[in-house]
């Protein structure tokens, strides 16, 4: 982990936690495998440290805070103290987007383009497993990325995924979804890399239903050409070789365990390929310059409201506990003590469930589809051991856009912002599972207080993602 990382990481979390009385700071220690440094883009304010003897607040009367990690001539932030100011610049710009070491076509716009075509790709779909607004049971076909990542963040308004079936939790927005570099994506974190996730999606009976198989004859048969030219070193196989190469099958199925082992690396292979195709196009939807960032910033006005929700949300609302740093979240798991509610399953164990399957995943970072195994193995060295203490766990959400991605949580249970304030206010949930985080506590907040942490999370909102990237170019 970076010095500076660690440093603005620790410096909020003393400061919330004086602001509301607790001791002790969990620094969620899971290792850094983005490449990006969040100090780098901050300034030499961010050194030297402040000195851990100095009390709370100087002599009233010697005026302005003399804050000694302000520079010369650099001012407080509208209605902002010298602290929150500091912490502020310590919260934006974003920093770079992480890399992503082992997809050496991450960046590559050819594959973006590509990965852009998939997402709205629906004829790789299997069977509907249930009457929805998709289509009838039955249905082949109907299932794409975007039916379920289609909002301004590329999230759902659904409270769960609904694709063959009823998914068990929230679809997030693909939007801004890179820089969980470090916690690894989904709620749970099941996966260490983006490009490994379609794999799974293409398989799972919830959501396409359908095999490894079927998406590889979908390729060859509709892509062939933009797929030669971005993964030109990865001919495809001879694929209408129907006899080599049946038309569905995955692992466990009698027609894929016949098939010749190299045949069935070449069709993983698309499949990989096809995930990292994504994860370029992924890469693409960024919402990341919002008002915060430009008053921040010194380019632009934020009302008061929100500036008062800003020293809420850092002092005693507690919520830079776990939201912190410029991408809003500590990157690690933690127990809100939610109910599972609606159409999720009654329960859900969360991070407990998922931590044994990352490391011996066929198409994470290490194994033989990685551009850089070297690369991906420090993640998975720092992967968890399951142990009883992660049951209940779901990974800290980013704060920036959460204004235009209703429903919330891991499976949608709250519809508004002013249901998840209330949350935080009663200090979290009962608890069904796991045990609850020790640094929520009931808050102490009225009305007014309320309704300025939602305007600070409304200027949270980044500028909307371009047009063009939101439209349907599946062959
Ligand atoms: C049935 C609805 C559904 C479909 C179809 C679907 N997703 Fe998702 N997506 C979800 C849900 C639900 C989650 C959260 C999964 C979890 O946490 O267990 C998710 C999570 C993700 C994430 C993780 C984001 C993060 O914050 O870590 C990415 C990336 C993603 N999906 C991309 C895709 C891509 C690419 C496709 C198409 C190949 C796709 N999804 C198809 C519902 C869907
Ligand atoms: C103990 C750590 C912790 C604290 C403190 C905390 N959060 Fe969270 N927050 C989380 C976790 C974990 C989730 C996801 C929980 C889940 O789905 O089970 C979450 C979810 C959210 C979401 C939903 C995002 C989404 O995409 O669904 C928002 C918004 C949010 N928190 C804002 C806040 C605010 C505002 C505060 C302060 C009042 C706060 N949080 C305090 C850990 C925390």
């Amino acid at each position: 982990m970076y010095p500076s990382h660690r440093r603005w990481r620790s410096t909020l979390c003393a400061v919330a936690l004086a602001a509301i009385g607790l001791a002790g700071c969990d620094d969620g220690d899971a290792d850094d495998v983005t490449d990006t440094d969040p100090g780098a883009d901050i300034g030499p304010d961010m050194s030297p440290d402040p000195d851990p003897d100095m009390g709370p607040d100087p002599d009233p009367d010697m005026g302005p805070d003399p804050d000694p990690d302000m520079g010369p001539g650099e001012e407080t932030l509208g209605i902002l103290t010298a602290e929150q100011t500091r912490m502020a610049r310590e919260m934006s710009p974003m920093p770079p987007i992480p890399g992503s070491p082992t997809n050496d076509y991450a960046d590559d716009p050819a594959a973006a383009a590509l990965g852009q075509q998939f997402y709205f790709e629906a004829d790789w779909a299997g069977p509907l497993q249930m009457d929805s607004r998709l289509g009838s049971e039955g249905d082949t076909g109907q299932v794409s990325c975007f039916v379920c990542h289609d909002d301004q963040t590329f999230g759902s308004a659904d409270p769960v995924g609904i694709g063959s079936r009823f998914h068990p939790r929230h679809a997030p927005g693909s939007v801004n979804a890179a820089w969980y570099a470090e916690a690894g994506f989904t709620w749970r974190g099941r996966f260490d890399v983006m490009w490994a996730l379609p794999r799974a999606v293409f398989e799972a009976g919830a959501i396409y239903n359908s095999s490894r198989l079927r998406v590889a004859h979908v390729v060859f048969e509709q892509y062939a050409e933009a797929y030669g030219d971005v993964f030109a070193e990865y001919p495809l196989p001879p694929l209408d070789d129907l006899d080599r190469f049946p038309a569905e099958g995955k692992p466990g199925d009698a027609a894929w365990d016949a098939m010749d082992p190299a045949d069935q690396e070449a069709v993983n292979r698309i499949v990989a390929n096809v995930g990292k195709a994504l994860e370029a196009y992924q890469r693409t939807l960024r919402m990341t310059t919002s008002d915060f960032d430009r008053f921040v910033a010194g380019e632009g006005e934020l009302d008061e409201s929100a500036q008062r929700g800003f020293g809420l949300f850092v002092g005693e609302a507690g919520c830079v506990l776990c939201h912190s740093g410029p991408f809003f979240t500590d990157q690690s798991y933690r127990n809100l003590g939610l109910e599972q509610t609606g159409d999720a399953p009654p329960m859900d164990a969360g991070r407990f469930d998922v931590v044994g399957a990352i490391g011996g995943d066929p198409f994470n970072g290490i194994g033989a589809y990685s551009d850089d195994p070297a690369a991906g193995q420090g993640f998975i060295d720092a992967v968890e051991a399951q142990s009883d203490d992660l049951i209940g766990r779901f990974r800290v959400p980013t704060v920036r856009n959460a204004a235009i991605s209703a429903p919330y949580m891991h499976a949608g249970q709250i519809a508004d912002l002013d249901g998840l304030i209330d949350l935080y206010i009663a200090g979290g949930g009962p608890a069904p599972m796991g045990t609850l985080d020790p640094a929520l506590m009931p808050l102490e907040l009225d009305a007014a207080q309320k309704a300025d942490l939602i305007a600070f999370i409304e200027a949270l909102t980044g500028d909307p993602v371009d047009d063009a990237l939101r439209a349907d170019t599946a062959n």
